[in-house]
């Protein structure tokens, strides 16, 4: 199991170095996993995916199990709104949303969600 992230201005790793679980930082979208993942993803634009994401999830759709999405309530209807768009395009199941860099109770429901996914062998907090 493997986490696989996009962060353009730091928040989403700084979340998914508190998670202290093996992951994968999207660069460009041209990453190839073998191994089920969690993607967790900032939102851009109006409530859009990130290209890069959008690239990855199109190479590696059958092993992404779930998505959160990162952003901000500003946004008003359109906040973390990329985590719908995947649900949408490609089926993907929502985990979570938050705002930022998450709280520790962002932190906890997404330990929870790896455990209910993967198995308690994937849970062990750094
Ligand atoms: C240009 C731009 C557009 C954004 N659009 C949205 C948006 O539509 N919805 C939302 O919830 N957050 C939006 N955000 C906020 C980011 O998704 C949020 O700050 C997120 O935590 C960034 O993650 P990162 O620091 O890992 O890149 C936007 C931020 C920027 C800079």
């Amino acid at each position: 199991m493997l986490i696989v992230y996009a962060s353009k201005t730091g928040h989403v790793a700084r979340f998914v170095a508190r998670l202290g679980q093996k992951s994968l930082r999207i660069q460009d979208g041209r990453e190839t996993i073998h191994e089920p993942c969690l993607l967790i993803t900032y939102t851009t634009g109006f409530g859009e995916v990130p290209g890069e994401v959008l690239a990855f999830v199109e190479r590696n759709r059958p092993l992404i199990r779930g998505v959160a999405a990162s952003g901000n309530r500003n946004w008003g209807a359109n906040f973390a709104r990329a985590a719908d768009r995947l649900a949408e395009r490609y089926g993907i199941p929502v985990i979570h949303k938050f705002e930022l860099a998450g709280t520790p109770k962002d932190l906890e429901i997404i330990q929870e969600a790896i455990h209910a996914l993967f198995g308690t062998e994937q849970c062990a907090v750094a």
